[in-house]
């Protein structure tokens, strides 16, 4: 009898097989026991029936606790109706590793017991899919630039120096040195392009964020590519290419997951190049423009419109539940839409109370700042395909970028904004490849020019042009999967005020 997986499942149609896995579910009609099994690849729907085997194990696997271990053996038939298409016609099973009393259950739960209970909720379908679609696209990363001509470096985590700014950096005692965790690898991969012409690092990347946001996590991971001989066109055009490509890989492998997840699979496959290009002072025309207020206030409706729909249907289901009569698996359907129906009651609450605020920070946007979260979402929000923006002064970004030639105001960067509101997954630059330019950004800064020596040196022999960017994993992961907060989209977060595991 060949032990196999419920992946495999389609090569075994009509044979006996074992498949070892988990208790997802399970209810029971008297005569009949459905175990739904989870074994890591899929959902498999097994069928027990009283008599096919022997009494002892049907009683015993009649009262099987969520999340046992369990092994099963059956014969495998074609079943459209079941999850995954297939079904297990039991024939005998074995329990390995009892559980009760599993304390996540179908009911709802808070993030923060979801959060402490991290380690189990990592089994849960939602997170399950989250991780197939993360597994994909760093499989997708290393792919697009292995088969690009890029060579893999790995930089340093402890550095002596900042790349990001000093507000978000993470000290460290080196024996008895003050060092750093690092913030991004690009200026060490900048020395490696010099050696190689083309590389990138991949690797954790660490901040000191101060910010609580969905966005923004303490440690995260960061692909960064770094290219010499190159122009911000020439960035722009990777970046488009590499974006669309992951986003290819993630709906060629992971569809089954990104529809579970209830991802916007219409507007992935939208994903190709060109994507928008805007100059961020075009992007503060738009922000403070007649056109943006009308679009926020037409949000507002929308949202309010989505926010009485809710309610009514949230009535509809308490009068069903009260009315009575129901049969069981009435009751839990009825019941897991209301978990899903006052989520999303709390979301939209939330963005009418932000909406107006949102809108009135960009109609005072003035030209200078930094754009900010609410910013990005507006923007990207008003647009259907990834926005590069690009050009932001000189002053709110950071030392490294090089000075526009022709408007000493702005720098040669980017930004790249996810569509549907999700806001920036890129950031990336052309580099100061002037020694003279950069040690006067180094001294501005404030920091030790000594520090940067070699930086500078970089300057010194052979310099060219040259840039690069870098793409956060988790961003983009919950952008793809329609997923709002980033902590879910690595398997053991660190947020400012919350490490939990
Ligand atoms: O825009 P950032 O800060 O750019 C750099 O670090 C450059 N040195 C990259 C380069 O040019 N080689 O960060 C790049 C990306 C962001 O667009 C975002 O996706 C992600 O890294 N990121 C974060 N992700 C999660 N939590 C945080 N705190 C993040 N900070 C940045
Ligand atoms: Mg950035």
């Amino acid at each position: 009898m060949a032990t196999t997986t419920v992946a495999q499942l389609k090569d075994h149609v009509d044979q006996h097989v074992t498949l070892q896995g988990w208790l997802y579910n399970s209810r029971s009609s008297g005569k009949l026991i459905f175990l739904i099994l989870r074994d890591g690849t899929g959902l498999c729907q097994c069928v027990i029936e009283k008599g096919g085997v022997p009494d002892d194990l049907f009683e015993q696997l009649g009262r099987l606790g969520q999340e046992s271990a369990v092994t099963v053996t059956g014969l495998c038939r074609s079943e459209a109706r079941s999850v995954g298409g297939y079904e297990l016609a039991v024939t005998d099973a074995r329990i390995v590793g009892p559980a009760t009393d599993y304390p996540i259950t179908p009911k709802e739960h808070g993030i923060d017991f979801l959060m402490k209970n991290r380690h189990l909720h990592l089994r849960s379908q939602r997170q399950w899919c989250i991780g197939k679609v993360r597994h994909t696209v760093i499989d997708a990363i290393r792919r697009f630039f292995n088969d690009n001509g890029f060579v893999l470096v790995d930089t340093p985590i402890f550095t002596t120096i900042a790349g990001e700014g000093e507000q978000t950096l993470f000290e460290v005692d080196y024996f008895g040195r003050k060092l750093h965790l690092t913030q991004t690898g690009q200026l060490y991969l900048e020395s490696a392009a010099m050696a190689y012409g083309k590389v990138y690092c991949f690797g954790p990347t660490f901040r000191a964020e101060k910010s609580k946001t969905r966005r923004h996590l303490t440690e995260f991971w960061m692909v960064e590519p770094e290219v010499a001989y190159t122009d911000l066109a020439g960035l722009l055009e990777l970046g488009e290419n590499f974006v669309s490509y992951i986003v290819e890989r993630v709906l060629a492998d992971n569809r089954p997951q990104l529809e579970e997840l209830g991802a916007d699979i219409a507007s992935l496959e939208k994903i190709r190049p060109p994507f928008y290009r805007l100059t961020y002072t075009e992007v503060v025309d738009i922000l403070t423009s007649d056109r943006a207020a009308k679009f926020m206030a037409d949000q507002q409706v929308q949202f309010e419109t989505r926010k009485a729909e809710i309610e009514q249907r949230i009535t509809e289901i308490e009068a069903q539940d009260k009315k009575g009569g129901l049969k069981k698996w009435q009751q839990e359907k009825n019941a897991r839409e209301l978990i899903e129906l006052r989520g999303e009651l709390a979301e939209v609450d939330v963005k009418i109370e932000n909406n107006p605020k949102h809108a009135q920070l960009a109609a005072d946007f003035r030209w200078g700042k930094d754009l900010g979260g609410s910013d990005e979402t507006i923007i990207s929000m008003m647009h259907d395909k990834p926005v590069f923006v690009t050009h932001y002064p000189r002053e709110a970004k950071a030392f490294y970028m090089r000075t526009d030639r022709t408007n000493d105001a702005v720098v040669e960067n980017f930004d790249l904004l996810a569509p549907a509101g999700f806001g920036e997954i890129i950031g990336g630059s052309v580099r100061e490849d002037d020694y003279g330019r950069l040690l006067g950004r180094v001294h501005d800064e404030g920091y030790a020019p000594e520090d940067y020596e070699w930086y500078l040196d970089l300057r010194k022999y052979g310099s060219v042009p040259h840039g690069g960017f870098g793409l956060g994993v988790e961003r983009t992961v919950a952008w793809i999967s329609g997923e709002k907060h980033i902590r879910q989209c690595i398997a053991f977060p660190r947020m400012m005020d919350k490490v939990y595991l």
